[in-house]
């Protein structure tokens, strides 16, 4: 199983040191839950895995490849090998339901296919296998903008799986979520993590959620680890530090830069610049 190494990676906008000096090291297989108040540095760190933040300093490995040296093909090829899931979905609301799915091979097929659409029957049917295993195959030919935030999220997902990705970086996939939803969508991620081997890193408010679903929790305050452990290890104490009043049940707020990212299909736009 290959293993991510994240090493003295710090990240600074401006005068806010949004990551720093973080050092983990993640097993393949492993589900790890990122924690922390609203702006501890959970996207972030998430953004600089996948290279859609460069760091300031430090570096990132995968095994024996060096991520954050990666340039051109190899970039994109990394973006493939590690998915990102967003809080937003992310999708093209006016597109069907199977066309958002298959947009996840978009980095492995030549662009001219995805602007006729001209997908193989081979990924038309892996998208319909993929959508099937997690109950969204009768929705394959529905706009996604009709669907709720929960069948949405699956669809998000089930795009993410096409990219046959070795680690999905989730961030914030269940914030927008009703409870149904909220665990059919942990239960989809805590699948898809069991039964196909993928790393999951997912960035979660919800601290009863992240112990439930979580092998491995990694508490975040200002850009700094404050923990690194399994779940039961998670003290009072700790969580006070990590969250401060917000322990006490006030919600932290809404992250502005999250939804203003937005990021419109970044893998998209990656694979048709070239
Ligand atoms: N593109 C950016 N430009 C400037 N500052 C940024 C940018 N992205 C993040 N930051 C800042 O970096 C810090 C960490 O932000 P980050 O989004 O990683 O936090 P977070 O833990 O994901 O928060 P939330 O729980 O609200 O999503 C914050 O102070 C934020 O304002
Ligand atoms: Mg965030």
């Amino acid at each position: 199983m290959s293993t991510l190494s994240i090493q003295a990676l710090s990240k600074r906008f401006g005068n806010t040191l949004a990551v720093d000096s973080v050092s983990l090291t993640v097993a393949g297989g492993e589900f790890v839950g990122i924690i922390g108040r609203s702006g501890a540095g959970k996207s972030t760190l998430l953004r600089l895995i996948n290279r859609l933040n460069e760091p300031t300093d430090g570096s990132v490995q995968y095994d024996s490849t060096v991520v954050s040296a990666l340039k051109g093909r190899a970039l994109r090829e990394w973006r493939r090998d590690c998915a990102m899931v967003f809080q937003q979905f992310n999708l093209v609301g006016r597109l069907d339901v199977l066309t958002n799915v298959l947009m996840g091979r978009l980095t492995s097929v030549p662009t001219w296919r995805a602007l006729l659409s001209a997908w193989s029957d081979a990924d038309k049917l892996a998208a319909l296998e993929t959508l099937d295993r997690f109950g969204m195959a009768d929705f394959a030919a529905q706009r996604c903008d009709q669907l709720s935030g929960g069948q949405q999220q699956r669809v998000a997902i089930c795009r993410a799986l096409m990219q046959q990705p070795k680690i999905i970086l989730a961030d914030e996939p269940i914030a927008s979520l009703d409870p149904r939803n909220t665990q059919l969508v942990m239960d989809a991620l805590a699948a898809i993590n069991r039964d196909l081997g993928i790393t999951v890193l997912c960035n979660l408010h919800s601290l009863d959620i992240a112990r439930s679903y979580c092998q491995r929790l990694v508490g975040m305050t200002a850009g700094r680890v404050v923990f690194d452990g399994v779940p039961d290890a998670l003290t009072e104490d700790i969580v006070s530090e990590l969250y401060g009043i917000e322990a006490l049940g006030v919600q932290p707020a809404a992250s502005l830069h999250d939804s203003q990212t937005g990021v419109v299909l970044p893998f998209a736009k990656a694979a048709l610049a070239h």
